[in-house]
């Protein structure tokens, strides 16, 4: 085989698009996970081919291995916090790929850069947001998090009058970062990535669970006086879905003079409903704010959302040095390539525009809901089952709990017992879910983020503990 040949295209668009129908027509229905999937990745490798084998045979390859693959875009997947794809998502993120757009200047594609500002307009509508925010798509919430923060870093440093984007971090007085115990992982990778530090960061929580400490919080805001800080809010932590107070960590941002920044990747969904816009409230005081697309608006990956109160602060960080063979910085249309880490970059905003397009603030509101209501009918399948413990309330979508046979102790026993489970619910494949430990117990902790998930899916995360607890516990 030698190069490619325009003639291969359209049957490789026939191909890909039978393939992909019949992968989707039997994605609920087949286990989330194939005991083989080892095995099947194992089978790619060899040396670079000479020769290829075109592009056929190599796509016949590649779905050939899907048994391989786990299949997270269905109803049977609660692991990590990994959302599916709705079908105009899915549709716009193919056409993203065919016409390979790269909006990161306007003049290169209008069109995906228009719909990156609407869907920037958008979504500050749908999560609640001032509309002078400003705002860029992401590959995800790690990198909306890096742009936000990277931000604070700005404003930081020239409130004692450094450029720190042109001196570097040597030049700018260190900053000190506040959170409560939910602050997530990725805001403090991000924080390594600017060189703020991670070990600047102080989570302050009240504790085992994490819930933060604002006492504590105050009294170190109060002891920095007026030192750069950053204030880190937490709007659905990961192992039960409990949000820090906003408001209240908002007013001891403001009165201090810190950055806050609330990190939302799935919890800012919680402002699309009525039964849980309460958690959210204070959003709307951040200086920077994130969430994720490839989480509850089931778009694919990767697909993040960055909002920063300040709009000129964008361009003032990622707007580089410039080159003569590229557009100015200043330009009125948005070349996007100036408003985050990437220069070129995927259009990101077809997903996004196009499920927002197709489903509407209603339709969206209903996933959200869907997904609230399973998750009160998983908490409420594990208060009923005798051998099932909930160990937390269920505020959104994450139901915290573990097995727990009647008469037995807590203690390492127990945690031991459920390690084993939540090791075996892997290779068992039939749905998935993770691991955690909260409150100092191993616990399982579903996270429901998928428009397609059914009161059956969510059950068999019941069903399959209980069996593999009577199992192991025999
Ligand atoms: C609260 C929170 N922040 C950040 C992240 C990181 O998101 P991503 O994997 O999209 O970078 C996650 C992922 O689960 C999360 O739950």
């Amino acid at each position: 085989m030698g190069r490619p040949d325009p003639s291969e295209l359209q049957k490789v668009v026939d191909f890909a698009a039978r393939e992909a129908g019949e992968y989707l027509e039997t994605l609920a229905d087949r286990p989330v996970r194939d005991p083989r999937a080892d095995e099947v990745a194992a089978r790619f490798g060899g040396s670079l081919p000479e020769q290829g084998v075109g592009a056929i045979q190599t796509l016949e390859e590649l779905v050939a291995g899907f048994d391989g693959a786990v299949h997270s875009a269905g109803p049977k997947f609660f692991h990590f916090v990994d959302g599916g794809v709705t079908p105009a998502a899915l549709g716009a993120d193919w056409l993203a790929s065919t016409t390979d757009q790269n909006p990161g200047a306007w003049v290169s594609t209008p069109l995906a850069a228009r719909l990156e500002q609407i869907s920037i307009e958008w979504l500050k509508d749908l999560f609640g947001l001032p509309a002078s925010m400003g705002g860029v798509l992401t590959t995800g919430a790690t990198m909306a998090n890096f742009v936000a923060l990277a931000c604070a870093r700005r404003w930081c440093a020239a409130r004692v009058g450094i450029d720190v984007d042109e001196a570097g971090v040597a030049a700018a007085p260190p900053i000190t970062v506040l959170g409560g115990g939910y602050t997530h992982p990725s805001d403090i990778k991000a924080l390594g990535m600017l060189g703020v530090g991670r070990a600047r960061v102080q989570k302050l929580s009240r504790d085992a669970v994490g819930r933060v400490d604002l006492v504590a919080m105050e009294a170190a805001l109060h002891e920095l006086d007026g030192a750069p800080a950053i204030v880190i809010g937490s709007a659905g932590e990961v192992n039960a879905g409990d949000f820090d107070p906003l408001n209240e960590m908002a007013d001891l941002a403001e009165r201090s003079g810190a950055w806050f920044h609330i990190d939302g990747a799935f919890g800012l969904f919680a402002g699309l409903s009525p039964r849980t816009k309460h958690l959210v409230e204070g959003v709307e005081r951040a200086d920077s704010v994130i969430a994720d697309g490839h989480k509850w608006l089931n778009v694919p990956y990767e697909n993040g959302f960055a909002f920063v109160r300040d709009q000129a602060l964008l361009p003032a960080v990622f707007g580089g040095a410039g080159a003569a063979y590229l557009p100015d910085v200043d330009e009125p249309q948005p070349n996007w390539g100036y408003r985050g880490p990437e220069m070129s970059r995927r259009a990101r905003s077809f997903p996004v525009w196009a499920t927002l397009r197709a489903y509407g603030r209603e339709g969206h509101q209903a996933i959200v809901e869907h997904d609230l209501d399973l998750a009160q009918h998983l908490a409420g399948m594990i208060d009923a089952a005798p051998d099932l413990e909930r160990l937390a309330e269920v505020p959104l979508n994450v139901v915290c709990f573990r097995y727990r046979p009647p008469g037995s102790e807590d203690g390492p026993e127990l945690d031991d017992l459920n390690r084993r489970i939540g090791e075996a619910a892997i290779t068992d494949g039939r749905v998935f879910f993770g691991s955690t430990i909260y409150d100092g117990r191993v616990a399982f902790r579903p996270a429901i983020v998928n428009w397609r998930a059914r009161e059956q899916d969510v059950a068999l995360v019941a069903e399959v503990v209980r069996e593999l607890g009577t199992r192991f516990n025999a």
